[in-house]
């Protein structure tokens, strides 16, 4: 159900009849207070003043042809020309009534489905996964779950970075620790495995040799050192993978496509850009100077494709993979998700590809930017010892912390169903807490605030979830009550009716914004709803009427739904108790 699409819809009737130009819209928007109806259609302003005539005369005449006839209990105009609906409360009985039953919620599919490829994740396997890559990963995955649930064909793309020059001093070390350790080695700490070959590198010049050596091989293909270079990557995205499986990340192997995947697209795209006269020489690099991207004196941007001496970038391949994503993904939309440092260079990409025919307009590019992840003393996440969090351990605490918590809070589940819990309690904190902050801003990591049970964190949610089975529970086994009618006779039940409505609403805008924090702002909101709805409203109290009594189930059941639904889209998981 889309309320705002269907009111839309009505009022750009009414306006089309009342003569207004169809270029003024409906301009629907949620009314702040319900002291002003539900919806507000304030589109009349613009098309009065366009059209020089009385706001409140174009509003009047936008009501005489606006019918409502079951969807509205009364429409005014107010202030200097806002109409405000106020939406029929049993409407509302009846959509609610089909949210409780329907396993979509009465979400529609989307129409025309479009093909979205998702690029997310992205770690270098050079290195160990840092914090940065977790928040990709988490609202990368929120977004790819989401799309998903709406009908959209999504192609996920884990574009990690496994080519490039520090990978020949990687597999030469590699090979030798394989011949000293007979094969059964275990890549256990990247980070000091990379620290051990850089010092390895920095200090014996043959092996430095023969890393710059294994560097040229690579490249040209020998089969040798690819298989090491493979064996390398597998141990490597091993580390990935497990973390993907601990924090319930819906990427897998076939999600994969490296920066290594464009390696033999990299010359041709240069030369193309070359012969499109997009790209020239410069000092002996190959640079698409840019003009959209002109300094306070005129001087165009300057974009590297190819460095002195032949070497391809980051950029280069990012081209190849702009190409590959819409010609053989077929990508009607693409949303790349890293830091806000990455900016330039993805405004860069877009431009340059625009231009060179890769990404025709009709194809939608969003670089999904995101803020540093900050500790508790306002700067960049760290160890404290100043190293980068490792976000194996940074799980483990989290999960560690929930054990402790879950416990004290809920010693009557046993030590198999306590353990349960807190795991869902902590992987959904740390997710939910990036996933609530807006995305473009820096956040604060706090372990204190997520892992709290009051306010808009993961195990609130969940806790209000539980809440709601646990009065299924105590109502028995029987689930009639999905056949009673849905009654909105309290304020508290019509305002959890009216946000249970808006669901669909809410993902279309997440959607469209790519920005998952509205969702967390939704469930929030449903949760404190459905909490003051049961402090007015009883249930299972004696005397309850028992046609009230399955009015108020069949409204919590689709509640509960609706929870676990959006938390899912999270990635988060619910449970029945805790
Ligand atoms: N591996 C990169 C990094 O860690 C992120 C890659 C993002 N995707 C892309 N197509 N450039 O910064």
């Amino acid at each position: 159900m889309n309320i705002r699409a269907l009111l839309s819809e009505k009022v750009a009737a009414a306006m089309a009849a009342a003569g207004i130009p169809a270029e003024f819209g409906p301009n629907l928007a949620l009314s702040k207070n319900p002291q002003f109806g539900d919806y507000q259609a304030n589109g009349a302003m613009a098309a009065a003043k366009a059209m020089k005539s009385n706001p409140r005369q174009i509003a009047d005449s936008i009501i005489q042809h606006l019918d409502l006839t079951g969807l509205a209990d009364k429409v005014e105009i107010a202030g200097p020309g806002f109409i405000n609906i106020y939406l029929s409360s049993a409407w509302l009985a009846g959509i609610s009534e089909e949210i409780s039953t329907d396993a979509h919620l009465t979400v529609q599919a989307a129409e025309p489905a479009q093909t979205i490829v998702i690029d997310y994740s992205a770690p270098n396997l050079a290195k160990e996964m840092h914090v940065g890559h977790l928040r990709s990963t988490i609202i990368g995955d929120a977004m790819a779950r989401l799309s998903e649930f709406l009908g959209h064909r999504v192609v996920r793309q884990n574009h990690i970075g496994d080519w490039g020059t520090q990978f020949g001093m990687l597999i030469a070390e590699l090979e030798e620790t394989l011949s000293e350790t007979s094969q059964s080695f275990q890549l256990k700490d990247l980070e000091s495995f990379y620290q051990q070959a850089k010092k390895h590198f920095d200090e014996d010049p043959a092996f430095a040799d023969k890393a710059r050596e294994y560097v040229v091989r690579l490249q040209r293909g020998d089969e040798g050192v690819y298989a090491l270079w493979q064996q390398f990557i597998q141990l490597s995205l091993a580390h990935s993978e497990e973390l993907y499986e601990r924090l319930n990340v819906s990427l897998s192997r076939e999600d994969v496509r490296g920066e290594s995947y464009y390696n033999d697209q990299l010359a041709s795209t240069v030369a193309d850009l070359e012969a499109k006269g997009l790209v020239v020489e410069d000092q002996g690099a190959k640079v698409a100077f840019l003009e959209e991207f002109a300094d306070k004196d005129g001087k165009p941007g300057a974009y590297i494709v190819q460095k002195q001496g032949g070497g391809f970038l980051y950029a280069t391949t990012d081209l190849a993979a702009m190409q590959f994503r819409i010609q053989t993904l077929k990508a009607d939309r693409i949303l790349i998700f890293t830091d806000a440092r990455q900016g330039l260079h993805f405004k860069q990409l877009f431009t340059l590809s625009r231009k060179a025919g890769y990404a025709p307009d009709a194809v939608e590019l969003v670089h999904c930017a995101f803020g540093m992840m900050m500790g508790a003393d306002g700067k960049p996440f760290k160890t404290r010892s100043g190293g980068t969090v490792k976000l194996a351990e940074l799980v483990d605490e989290a999960i560690e912390r929930s054990e402790k918590l879950v416990a004290e809070k809920n010693p009557e589940l046993d030590a198999e169903q306590q353990q349960e819990v807190a795991r869902k309690v902590a992987i959904g904190a740390v997710k939910y807490a990036d996933l609530s902050k807006t995305r473009t801003n820096d956040y604060v990591f706090n372990w204190d605030a997520m892992l709290s049970f009051e306010g808009n964190t993961a195990p609130y949610l969940q806790y209000a979830y539980t809440r709601i089975q646990s009065i299924f529970r105590k109502a028995g086994e029987s689930d009639a009550y999905l056949r009673a009618a849905i009654v909105l006779e309290h304020e508290q039940e019509r305002a959890l009716a009216l946000k249970l409505a808006q669901f669909e609403e809410v993902l279309l805008q997440v959607y469209r914004e790519a920005m998952p924090h509205s969702l967390c702002a939704y469930l929030y909101d449903l949760a404190g709803l459905t909490m003051s709805f049961y402090e007015n409203c009883a249930i299972l109290k004696e005397g309850v009427d028992p046609a009230v009594r399955d009015s108020r189930l069949r409204l919590s059941h689709g509640v509960a739904s609706t929870l676990r639904c959006g938390l899912d889209l999270l990635g988060i998981e619910v449970m029945e108790r805790m």
